[in-house]
């Protein structure tokens, strides 16, 4: 596995021998552990059905799932996609950036039935950090990518994070620092006639539905099942070893504190272990800690993990979401 450590503020990087030996790797079909804005994904060849499976099987996952195909504007987003004039609204406002937008696939798409798990729709996006969008424009290629964490694990905003979980998979890493957001994109699905909210993400409800000028439906109920058009994600997903409650009320000194704003929890201070996501109670700052949180009270040793309350208006949503998914029953 090679390491590349990248300053992002060096455009330059993208001539170098170090951005040609990664197309080389990609176009080989190996993976490649690449940083978005969201966090780090485990990349390979979109249109490469073996590199494709190579991911799945990286990453332990139960099922195929669909990727994420990341491309590096929206024309090259439309050459795989249908796009409603709705759908290109948001294409619009919020690319390049932290959201993923799902419409039906086009039949000439080269993207493998694999990535989009014999769907007929194709989730796309055009991220927001260069990395992985130059890599996809001087590769050729979309970029399939889902969160560069082994199955059912908690997401990484770091490269450190994901050599520790993958690194025998990766042809290489680039490292460029913790991620910005710290939590994946927002996904919006444009499939029937209704935009509807598949994941809440990096980019609030209320900013998509201020574009749109229209309130985002719920995932149809018929997505969930055997189509897993419904991030169909495992009732537990991003799960620390410790056990999570949610809601404490207290903290406790066998129990690791997941905390929230300025306002300390009765017994903080005799806490196992603590993480205040954001002591000044800003919610964006509360979502880019939110992984590493996890991680690090997870290793803290603690037999649990108690989570403050967290509001949930804009990324709230997102926070809630994820902590609500750690802390569901587990198989
Ligand atoms: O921020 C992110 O979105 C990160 C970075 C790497 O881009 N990626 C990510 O991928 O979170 P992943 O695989 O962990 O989550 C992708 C989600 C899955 O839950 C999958 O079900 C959904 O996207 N998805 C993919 N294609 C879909 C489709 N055609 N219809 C509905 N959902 C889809
Ligand atoms: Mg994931």
């Amino acid at each position: 596995m090679q390491l590349w450590k990248l300053d992002t503020s060096d455009y330059d990087w993208q001539q170098s021998a170090m951005a040609d030996a990664a197309c080389k790797s990609l176009l080989a079909g190996e993976l490649a552990a690449i940083p978005t804005e969201t966090v780090y994904g485990l990349a390979a060849d979109a249109t490469n059905a073996t590199a494709c499976a190579r991911i799945f099987e990286a990453k332990g996952r139960p099922q195929f799932n669909p990727l994420i195909s990341h491309v590096a504007s929206l024309d090259a987003a439309r050459e795989h996609g249908d796009f409603s004039e709705q759908a290109l609204k948001l294409a619009n406002a919020f690319w390049p950036g932290p959201l993923t937008i799902v419409v039906p696939k086009k039949q000439s798409s080269a993207i493998c039935d694999l990535a989009t798990a014999g769907l007929d729709t194709v989730a796309l996006r055009v991220p927001g950090g260069p990395v992985m969008r130059l890599l996809s424009e001087k590769s050729g290629r979309p970029l399939a990518a889902p969160s560069a964490n082994r199955s059912g694990k908690i997401s990484p905003t770091r490269a450190e994070d994901v050599i520790a979980d993958l690194a025998p998979s990766l042809g290489f890493v680039i490292d460029a620092g913790p991620c910005a957001v710290g939590i994946e994109s927002t996904i919006v699905g444009f499939v029937d006639d209704t935009p509807r909210l598949l994941r809440p993400g990096g980019v609030a409800r209320e900013e998509i539905e201020r574009v749109l000028g229209v309130q985002l439906a719920a995932a149809a109920p018929d997505m969930k099942a055997d189509a897993p058009t419904a991030p169909g994600m495992l009732s537990s997903h991003y799960a620390p070893d410790a056990h999570l409650y949610l809601n404490a009320r207290e903290a406790s000194p066998r129990d690791a504190l997941l905390s929230f704003g300025p306002e300390p929890l009765p017994g903080a201070e005799h806490a196992f272990s603590e993480f205040n996501l954001s002591p000044r109670g800003d919610l964006v700052e509360a979502a880019a800690n939110l992984f590493r949180a996890m991680r690090e009270l997870d290793a803290s040793g603690a037999q649990a993990i108690r989570a403050q309350f967290i509001p949930s208006e804009g990324l709230g949503e997102a926070i809630n979401d994820r902590l609500r998914r750690a802390a569901a029953p587990r198989d």
